[in-house]
């Protein structure tokens, strides 16, 4: 069956990082036997320039109709004046939740490599490979009331987290899944002692552990505070985190800047699956677009090239080639070549298209 990839390159380093993943899904097609029906469309600032609008229906529908959407990045200088619904930011949040993109992945692995030039201990770093489920659709960043309102003649703004028992219900079916693929070990953090939101987490979570048949799973609990402190005490002794949106957004951040450079982070975004038994998927960098860098050959195109290895596992479920381009990322560190965002001393500093190159050489 042929395995559709759409491609949306972006803005700024976007195509170049994206160019370099299309060496990967050639080099699959001529020695792996793998072939990828590729379609491309623009997206950000480049589909406003080209089209008056950051993602076109079109696009839209054939994200939608993809078995997977690899997204470069979107933003630039020259668009941080346009009205909200023609930000380059809205293509993408359009994408997440036409295609409701609930489960946001975010692995923090270490790269040996990289250790050395690393200000953190090394002892607690090295082999890190830990992975933080975010509820990404709903919780404080969605929920009614939000906004200004008046209250007992003062002033007062709110904002209000809201989760239904099936937005959590999905998020933790993720996370269990994904441990029993990895290290069978979940850590689901709230506060569930300061929030009533936090203990209809914690109950819900347990039930699906409970009655969705994860007893080979180990669960715990942990609050959201002590997660953050755990992540950089000992961020070992954590395998699956599941979180909700908030909690999420911030302690992924933590664990990402336990691994390095924004250029070697990637990320997937999952939806639900469909009629067809296909999961819906976005796969991404976590960097932006990097303007200040753009069109020099400077990017690292590690974090896309990573996110790409996790559309390999996640929607096309080619683990063993997932592993390929992870083991080839980790090599080529180990031969001391480096972009300059994760330059140090003695080391060789290439281009983005060179990293490519000794990626498929690895
Ligand atoms: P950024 O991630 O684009 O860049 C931050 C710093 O890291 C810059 O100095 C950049 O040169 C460096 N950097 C980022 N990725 C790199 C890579 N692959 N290789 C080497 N160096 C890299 O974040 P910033 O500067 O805050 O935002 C720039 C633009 O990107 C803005 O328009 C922002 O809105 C947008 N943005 C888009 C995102 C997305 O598309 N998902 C996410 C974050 C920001
Ligand atoms: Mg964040």
């Amino acid at each position: 069956s042929n395995k559709t990839l759409l491609m949306l390159p972006g803005d700024g380093i976007g195509p170049e990082v994206c160019d370099e993943v299309r060496k990967v899904v050639d080099w699959m097609d001529k020695r792996r036997a793998v072939t990828f029906d590729i379609k491309e469309d623009k997206v950000g600032g480049a589909a406003y320039d080209a089209y008056g609008t950051p993602l076109t229906d079109d696009a839209m529908d054939k994200a939608q109709n993809a078995d997977a959407v690899l997204f470069g990045a979107v933003g630039g200088p020259q668009y941080d004046n346009l009205g909200w619904d023609a930000r380059p930011e809205a293509g993408l949040l359009r994408l997440r939740k036409e295609m409701d993109l609930f489960a946001n992945l975010r692995p923090a692995v270490t790269f040996d490599a990289l250790l050395e030039a690393s200000t953190l201990k090394p002892e607690v770093v090295q082999g890190l490979d830990i992975m933080i489920v975010r509820e990404l659709t709903a919780g404080v960043y969605f929920g009614e009331p939000r906004g200004m309102q008046m209250w007992e003649g003062k002033e007062r703004c709110i904002d209000t987290q809201s989760y239904t028992r099936d937005e959590i219900v999905r998020v933790a079916e993720v996370a269990f899944d994904l441990a029993r693929k990895r290290n069978k070990r979940v850590a689901s953090a709230e506060k569930a002692n300061v929030m009533k939101t936090g203990v209809f987490w914690r109950q819900t979570v347990a039930e699906v552990h409970k009655d969705g048949g994860y007893d080979d799973i180990e669960l715990s609990n942990v609050l959201a505070d002590n997660c953050a402190m755990q992540l950089v005490r000992n961020p070992k002794q954590f395998d699956v985190i599941v979180t909700d949106n908030l909690f999420g957004d911030l302690l992924s951040d933590v664990a990402a800047m336990l691994t390095g450079s924004l250029g070697m982070l990637p990320s997937a975004s999952l939806g639900a699956v469909d009629e067809f038994g296909r999961r819906k998927a976005l796969y991404e960098p976590v960097h932006g677009s990097a303007p200040d860098i753009a069109g020099q050959g400077k990017a690292n195109p590690m974090a896309m090239l990573l996110s790409f290895a996790m559309a390999l596992r996640y929607s096309f479920d080619l683990g063993d080639d997932a592993d390929l381009v992870e083991q080839a990322a980790q090599a080529v560190l180990s031969t001391g070549k480096r972009t300059l965002d994760i330059m140090s001393a003695g080391c060789e500093a290439i281009s983005t298209s060179q990293m490519g190159d000794a990626v498929i050489a690895e």
